[in-house]
């Protein structure tokens, strides 16, 4: 069963409309996609049909279409064209997997669990995060914890540790990590930022520390 809480998967403005993009959590498979229209779905990335992947599929409209054998599915998991017979209405079994997902702080969030009760994590206002760079670590969930928040705590400023890493900067500036468990050897890990230095051009600065990070924690 998988647990019952919320892990970030992806910045926000990495997931373009109409494109449909593989990402694993705790060694699951999901295909995360965006519709046209910028809707944004979590399902199992296994089609219904003969289980090919749904992240390898394309996005047409609000549907996502199997690249197989070009069924379509509507955000609500149904089934709704089966393109070798164009004339049937495809029963209700016919359903992918959906999961729940969030879209906050700069960031979309899944919980892979049947009837999610977690909270999203809380770094307070919703508004003026910006989506600073995704890393990708080597082990586990709380070891990457753990190397992030030992790395932010030589940066100038506080850090919080917790689900989300956060540092206060001087200037007012606060940076977070959120991580995604990927599997027990790799984890990534999202920075957003909110505040004085979450600009166009001060978001490319924090992005370039970002990258020292981890070469640091890698070459540690
Ligand atoms: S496997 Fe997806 S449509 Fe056949």
């Amino acid at each position: 069963m998988p647990p019952d809480q919320w892990n970030a998967v992806a910045l926000d403005s990495q997931i373009r409309a109409s494109s449909s993009n593989p990402v694993i959590v705790n060694d699951y498979a999901v295909a995360l996609w965006r519709s046209a229209s910028g809707q944004v779905n979590a399902w199992e990335d296994r089609c219904p049909h003969r289980g090919m992947r749904l992240s390898l599929g394309f996005v047409e409209g609000e549907q996502l279409r199997c690249i197989y054998h070009g069924w379509g599915y509507a955000p609500d998991g149904q089934c709704r064209q089966i393109p070798a017979h164009p004339d049937l209405t495809p029963p209700k079994t016919i359903c992918a997997r959906r999961h729940a997902v969030e879209r906050r702080y700069g960031l979309i969030w899944t919980n892979l669990a049947d009837d999610p009760q977690a909270a999203l994590p809380d770094l307070g206002a919703d508004e003026g995060w910006v989506a600073v760079r995704s890393i990708f670590l080597t082990g586990g969930v709380q070891e990457a914890r753990k190397a992030v928040a030992g790395d932010l705590a030589e940066w100038d400023g506080t850090v919080s540790d917790g689900d989300v890493v956060t540092l206060e900067m001087p200037d007012g500036t606060r940076l977070a990590a959120a991580f995604q468990p990927v599997d027990a050897g790799s984890t990534g890990v999202h920075f957003v930022a909110r505040g004085p230095a979450a600009t166009a051009e001060g978001r490319h600065g924090l992005a370039r520390q970002v990258v020292q990070l981890r070469n640091r924690i890698e070459n540690n």
